[in-house]
């Protein structure tokens, strides 16, 4: 019995494979399941480039060196359609993977008939038509490129945390009450009650900090935001960490460090992502290379980098050393906005105490080839579980780090109110529901601590890193103000 298992296994059949790995077979034959992703004829060769997911790779098939039935239906097929090739394996150097297929035999597992040919051709699509075919947008080059970064970022991100002692710990999705303000909120019907799609996970975070020590959330997140920019979706993934013991400087550091590892692992495995998006990764290295090529604009007379402030420890083994971003105060953000404006480089002159609007952001991150770190934000304009500032109860101890080539905010944080009436007399001022926010301002009754988190929107790095125009890549399904189909 067991030498006829043997005899049947035994295999010629060549060895199953993908085009990322198919280095490791050359001069052997291999067999690939894929799509055809174009076609060139030239006389008696066909020249079918083949893609798998994992890349793509040119397929030579010299009608001399197939059968008539090989050649016939590679000639004939259809972009797009689906098939399993067999070829042999060449290194070349011109091929932009190294490597050419000769093209030994082939199974169609589906042509795609002439009359219905596949929608996304290699011409210029406009943006609607390509968000209305998104389900098939997604196959090619660029799209899968990105979205291959975006799985990096996520993983560098996780890894990064998890590294550094943080827990996962995943907060409902359903919710009773508003986390970032209550403009923004989804209402779902919850068994005849009002329920709402979580804006973040943040205030269920702070009570597994309390348990854990660090933690933090990855999910899907919501704002029924109306506003139709290229930075806002209404569904969006956020990761936040939250440590306990931690203070603004110590939640800047790791926002430093969380920043740098995903750029340097983005870097290290996906150069070849980066140049089918045609990314400058030069801007990319600038973000991680040493602290002192960090240059703000020279017309700005302020102190805008600010040395770390004595007395914080909790920071201490976060950041990547002597690799700083710029960090700048609120107070000195307006100064160099209202600078800019005297000089005519932007429209209009920032009113003191409002938040940073786009092109604010956009001016401010633009002075800078890192992303540059603003804090101490005018109490009123930002979130009810904010501290305040020791030094002026105005402001907040929060950050928001907005990202160069005026990519604007893409992490917002803060260190966190830890005191049971401050909280409490937040909520009353914010006009928040008290009853749902008991469990909330229990965290305070019991055993309270001085803590702090950000949380960094995944699509907005992945606009940043990748040097997109718009989130609505960034994702593969994007739900908009105007979109939520497919
Ligand atoms: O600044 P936000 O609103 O902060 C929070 O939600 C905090 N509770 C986070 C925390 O401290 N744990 O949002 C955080 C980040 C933003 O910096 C941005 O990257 C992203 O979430 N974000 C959006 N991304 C896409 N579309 C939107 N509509 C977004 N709103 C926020
Ligand atoms: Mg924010």
């Amino acid at each position: 019995m067991a030498d006829e298992t043997n005899v049947t296994v035994t295999g010629t059949e060549p060895a199953l494979t993908t085009i990322a790995k198919i280095g490791g077979h050359e001069g052997r034959s291999v067999r690939l399941e894929g799509w055809l992703y174009n076609l060139r004829a030239s006389g008696k060769l066909l020249f079918p480039i083949f893609r798998d997911g994992s890349g793509t790779i040119q397929g030579i098939v010299p009608k001399a060196a197939v059968s008539e039935e090989v050649f016939e239906t590679i000639k004939n097929l259809t972009l797009e359609s689906s098939l399993t090739v067999t070829g042999k394996v060449r290194a070349d150097k011109r091929a932009p993977s190294g490597y050419e297929l000769d093209v030994e035999s082939i199974e169609v597992a589906q042509r795609i008939p002439d009359e219905t040919p596949f929608p996304i051709t290699l011409k210029e699509h406009g943006v609607d038509f390509l968000m209305e075919h998104r389900h098939l947008w997604v196959r090619t080059p660029r799209q899968s490129a990105i979205l291959r970064i975006r799985a990096e970022i996520i993983k560098a991100a996780r890894d990064y945390l998890d590294e550094n002692g943080f827990t996962l710990t995943d907060p409902p999705i359903l919710t009773p009450a508003a986390c970032e303000g209550t403009s923004t909120l989804f209402p779902v019907e919850y068994f005849g009650e009002e329920a709402f799609l979580t804006q973040s996970g943040q205030l269920y975070i702070e009570s597994t900090a309390l348990a854990l020590g660090k933690v933090y959330s990855f999910g899907p997140t919501f704002r029924a935001e109306k506003s139709k920019t290229r930075r806002h979706l209404t569904e969006f993934w956020m990761i936040e960490p939250e440590a306990c013991y931690m203070d603004l400087d110590g939640l800047m550091s790791l926002a430093e460090g969380f920043l740098t590892h995903i750029v340097s692992r983005v870097l290290e495995a996906h150069r070849g992502e980066l140049k089918v998006i045609g990314r400058d990764v030069a801007r990319l290295e600038a973000v991680i290379a040493p602290a002192n090529s960090n240059t703000p604009d020279a017309s700005f007379e302020g102190d805008g980098l600010q040395p770390v402030r004595e007395g914080s420890t909790t920071g201490a083994g976060f950041g990547p050393g002597g690799n700083r971003f710029p960090r700048l105060s609120y107070d000195q953000a307006h100064a160099m906005l209202l600078d800019a404006h005297a000089k005519g480089f932007i429209e209009n002159a920032h009113v003191y105490g409002d938040d940073f609007g786009s092109p604010d952001e956009t001016y401010i991150s633009n002075q800078f080839n890192k992303p540059v770190l603003v804090h101490r934000y005018p109490a009123a304009v930002k979130a009810f579980y904010m501290q305040p500032d020791p030094l002026d109860a105005t402001k907040a101890l929060c950050v928001d780090v907005l990202a160069p080539e005026g990519y604007g905010e893409i992490i917002g944080g803060s260190q966190r109110v830890d005191s049971y009436d401050l909280l409490k007399s937040r909520i009353e001022a914010h006009n928040l529901p008290m009853d749902a926010f008991q469990w909330y301002l229990d965290l305070r009754r019991y055993g309270s601590v001085p803590h702090s988190g950000f949380g960094m929107g995944i699509e907005r790095c992945v606009a940043w890193i990748c040097g997109l125009e718009h989130v609505r890549e960034t994702i593969p399904f994007a739900r908009t103000l105007n979109r939520i189909y497919p």
